[in-house]
């Protein structure tokens, strides 16, 4: 009895780290993370996006190339489908910080990969 109410303590806190750790791991994704319009953002709003983040993104020699038409990602040719692209493109180049994927809070950042087909979000 006595033996086991001295090693309890020892025990919760082996439990505490263990599960910290795996928090954590969880919080953290694995490391990657993607960013995508909150379906409930207004048309302007995604335009506003898509024209915003695809133009900052030539400063760093990136394109919106693949929500242009012929591009991997131009099909489903809706605006949401679009700025997601545009939106996690612009999150990824400028440094994957939550405030990359802010886009006037109608940004949303998410732990699945939303890629599809031959549409490769990086
Ligand atoms: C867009 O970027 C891709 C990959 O860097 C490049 O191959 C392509 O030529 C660029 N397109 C334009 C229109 O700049």
């Amino acid at each position: 009895m006595a033996k086991s109410t001295v090693s309890l303590p020892v025990f919760c806190l082996l439990l505490l780290s263990f599960d910290s750790g795996i928090l954590l791991k969880l919080a953290k994704g694995q490391g990657k993370t993607w960013c995508v319009a909150k379906p409930s953002t207004d048309d302007a709003a995604l335009a506003s996006n898509i024209n915003s983040a695809c133009n900052d993104l030539g400063s760093l020699g990136w394109n919106c190339s693949q929500i242009q038409p012929n591009g991997a990602c131009f099909e489903p040719d809706t605006l949401i489908n679009h700025a997601s692209f545009a939106m996690n493109s612009y999150y990824q180049a400028f440094g994957r910080q939550e405030h990359n994927c802010y886009f006037l809070s109608s940004g949303l950042v998410t732990i699945s990969d939303p890629s599809y087909g031959n549409c490769q979000y990086v």
